[in-house]
């Protein structure tokens, strides 16, 4: 890996690796051998929902990789048909029994879900969770600013994270001027959009970046984000690409690269078009 993975400092003191890996499709036992390879080179805060159906096999990557569970980070999300308090109490509490985890690190809203608008009764019922212990830290995806405005008025907690998606070809450049202005912590989802699926690696800006730094193009992507401010959790099943991945904190991107890389974003950059304001998820 190299250099050690920086941390950022989230709005209620607990610290995260500027890197995480998503672990989107990584379940049972290819998914336990790819999440315990992870941890054992060097990933310590781990993506996992309710709703990937995988909270079991991170708990079992979790006791076989050689890290004790105290020094991990790791994190679910709240699916959107249990935002009603009761039963998202009882979620949370399934999803410590499927991972067999006594608390986790991280939970997260997963979809804010205007429309059904109960996310606000979600979050109160994350708030107790995190006062009884079972999760150190609370946060939400995919919330626009009047969602994460409303939770503060409502509750007076505001989430520490915010995990949206976020790659080159939609930069989220006001999302994360709010972030920064109400220190709410940006995280990307699909960082590399999706990679395999996508022309953004065969980009002709891309390359020549990865060429002048002697890295490779997720390497280069990966590194803007960081440079962002942005947790990235890229999802890789390979050992190959998931060192190639945390192997970002030995080179820095200039402001000509930085903004070249930017200037990639379109207003319909999103993967499949889910705008919280409207898409829902449950
Ligand atoms: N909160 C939300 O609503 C939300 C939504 C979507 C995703 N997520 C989270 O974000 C995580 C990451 O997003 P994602 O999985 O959608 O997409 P991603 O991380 O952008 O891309 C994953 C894809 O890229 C490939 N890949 C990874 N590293 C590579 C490299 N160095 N070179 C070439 N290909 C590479 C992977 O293949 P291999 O496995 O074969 O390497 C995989 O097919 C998810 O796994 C999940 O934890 C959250």
């Amino acid at each position: 890996m190299g250099n050690p993975i920086p941390e950022f400092t989230l709005n209620d003191g607990l610290k995260l690796p500027a890197i995480g890996l998503g672990t989107y499709s990584l379940k049972g036992n290819d998914g336990v051998r790819a999440i315990t390879n992870a941890i054992d080179i060097g990933y310590r805060l781990i993506d996992s929902a309710y709703n990937y159906e995988n909270e079991g096999t991170v708990g079992e990557a979790i006791r076989r990789s050689s890290v004790p569970r105290e020094k991990l980070l790791i994190t679910s999300k709240l699916p959107g048909r249990y935002h009603e308090y009761d039963q998202a109490v009882t979620a949370i509490q399934e999803s410590l029994y499927r991972a067999n985890l006594d608390y986790y690190d991280l939970y997260l809203i997963h979809w804010p879900n205007p429309i059904q608008d109960k996310y606000v009764e979600a979050w109160q019922a994350l708030i107790d969770a995190k006062k009884w212990g079972l999760v150190r830290s609370i946060g939400v995806c995919n919330f626009l600013p009047e969602h994460l405005a409303r939770l503060e008025k409502e509750t007076g907690v505001k989430p520490s994270i915010n995990q949206i998606e976020l790659h080159p070809y939609f930069n989220q450049k006001e999302l994360r001027s709010f972030h920064q202005e109400h220190n709410i912590q940006t995280e990307s989802w699909s960082p590399l959009f999706r990679a395999k699926d996508s022309d953004l690696f065969s980009n002709d800006a891309l390359q020549d970046i990865a060429h002048k730094h002697n890295k490779t193009v997720s390497q280069v992507i990966l590194r803007w984000h960081y440079q962002l401010g942005s947790i990235a959790i890229p999802k890789s099943a390979s050992p190959e690409r998931q060192l190639e991945n945390i192997s970002i904190f030995d080179f820095e991107l200039d402001n000509s690269d930085m903004n070249t890389i930017s200037s990639l974003t379109r207003p319909d950059g999103r993967i499949q078009n889910q705008d919280p304001a409207v898409y829902e998820e449950f």
